[in-house]
């Protein structure tokens, strides 16, 4: 590793925060960075809260007020963290001040909010990221690697779900910690934003941008109690979606996601189907890709389940040994590693804001369809 370093401001504590922690800590040891990441402050809203995430997870300082750790000198990078309301400020100021930038997904609420991100990161050339991990789950990884290899041919349809059932009780409130995700104010939609971005992000970098979009949404608990207000008040978002979509590659797409799928925590499935071969992915089996070639010999021809643990596959040589698999955790690793390699060596490394903002577009376009029933063009 080179002497140089990272250091790092961490603004939000709470899941991605601990993710995030995990990460930058873990990298270094797996991964030759060619920089040293260094947890050099974290920002919480009570003092206590962000002394006690400093003291656990080894960051040096810590701050209340995001606006305080963008402002100091000892900070190279800023790491968003917080609920979606807040991206687009805290981006742009860090921006302003030439920090390095890694957001949580996903990048805004809306694409104008997310416009202005992209804008702000290229006005001030500071290199920027959005975490859209689950690219980095090597056996998701390992498919983007057999499709560009050609294996699959020509991609006819795309299918992808993400299902959980969190949010079916009606006294579950809007609004406040651990329940944001409710708030139209606070996450900009529901499970649009939340769960389907993840599987637009993973669908247009394995199978290129989509072009159109008929979307049907629905909210079907129609009022909450409010966390800040104390108020029952109208719901603004979306609780489940699906969508179908036309590639530009000329393949379907069929995407669905519910907060009310009774019995799913969190099944993100995607299905690819080509003209020689098709791929199947499934988050609670993450290291395994189930793969079909029909250019296999007919009676020993099926689906195969490969254990994504060897050696040569994608990031899996940093590990173990072959046969030893990985989880969740790592995607986050392997996305903080591939970005601060890259950033060593002064190069981008995607997700940008700008691979981000397509994706919002996508979200925003679904979201107009659920509204008017009509298709709509994926606007630039
Ligand atoms: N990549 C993924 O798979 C993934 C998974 C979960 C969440 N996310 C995204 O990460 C972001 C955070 O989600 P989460 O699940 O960690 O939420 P969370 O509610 O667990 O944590 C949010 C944290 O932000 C803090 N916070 C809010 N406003 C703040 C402020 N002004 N200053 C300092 N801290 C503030 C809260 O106190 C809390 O600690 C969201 O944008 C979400 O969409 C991404």
């Amino acid at each position: 590793m080179s002497d140089k370093q990272l250091r790092i401001g961490l603004i939000g504590t709470g899941f991605m925060g601990r993710a995030h922690s995990n990460a930058y800590r873990k990298a270094p040891n797996f991964f030759e960075l060619g920089m040293e990441p260094v947890l050099q402050a974290v920002c919480a809203r009570s003092d206590g809260a962000a002394a006690a995430f400093a003291k656990k997870w080894g960051f040096a300082s810590s701050e209340t007020d995001w606006k305080a750790l963008i402002a100091r000198d000892d900070i190279d990078a800023v790491d968003i963290c917080t609920p979606n309301d807040s991206h687009k400020e805290i981006a742009l100021a860090a921006a302003a001040a030439g920090k390095v930038i890694m957001c949580e997904k996903p990048l805004a609420r809306t694409a104008a909010e997310g416009q202005e991100m992209v804008d702000a990161v290229e006005k001030a050339g500071v290199a920027n990221t959005v975490w859209y991990n689950y690219r980095r789950v090597p056996a998701v990884t390992l498919a983007k690697q057999l499709i560009d290899d050609g294996r699959l041919g020509r991609i006819y349809h795309y299918r992808a779900q993400f299902l959980q059932d969190w949010t079916i009780a009606t006294d579950v409130p809007q609004g406040g910690a651990g329940t944001w995700r409710l708030d139209a104010a606070a996450a900009g939609s529901g499970v649009t934003g939340d769960l389907l971005a993840h599987c637009i992000d993973t669908a247009m970098w394995l199978n290129g941008k989509i072009g159109t979009v008929s979307a049907m949404t629905e909210t079907f608990v129609k009022e909450r109690m409010h966390s800040d207000s104390g108020k029952v008040e109208p719901v603004g978002i979306d609780d489940a979606c699906a969508f179908l979509c036309r590639f530009d590659n000329g393949s379907m797409g069929i995407f669905e996601s519910t907060r009310y799928a009774r019995g799913h925590k969190a099944l993100y499935t995607f299905e690819i189907n080509g003209e020689h071969a098709s791929i199947r992915w499934d988050l609670h089996d993450l290291h395994r890709l189930e793969y079909f070639d029909h250019r296999d010999e007919s009676i020993t021809r099926g689906w195969r389940s490969i254990h994504v643990t060897d050696g040569d596959m994608p990031y899996m040589d940093k590990w173990w040994v072959p046969g030893l698999q990985i989880g969740y955790e790592h995607s986050f690793v392997h996305q903080f590693a591939d970005f601060v390699t890259g950033l060593a060596k002064g190069e981008t490394v995607g997700p940008t804001f700008q691979d981000a903002q397509v994706t919002q577009q996508v979200c925003e376009s679904v979201l107009a369809s659920g509204k008017d029933g009509s298709w709509h063009d994926v606007a630039e």
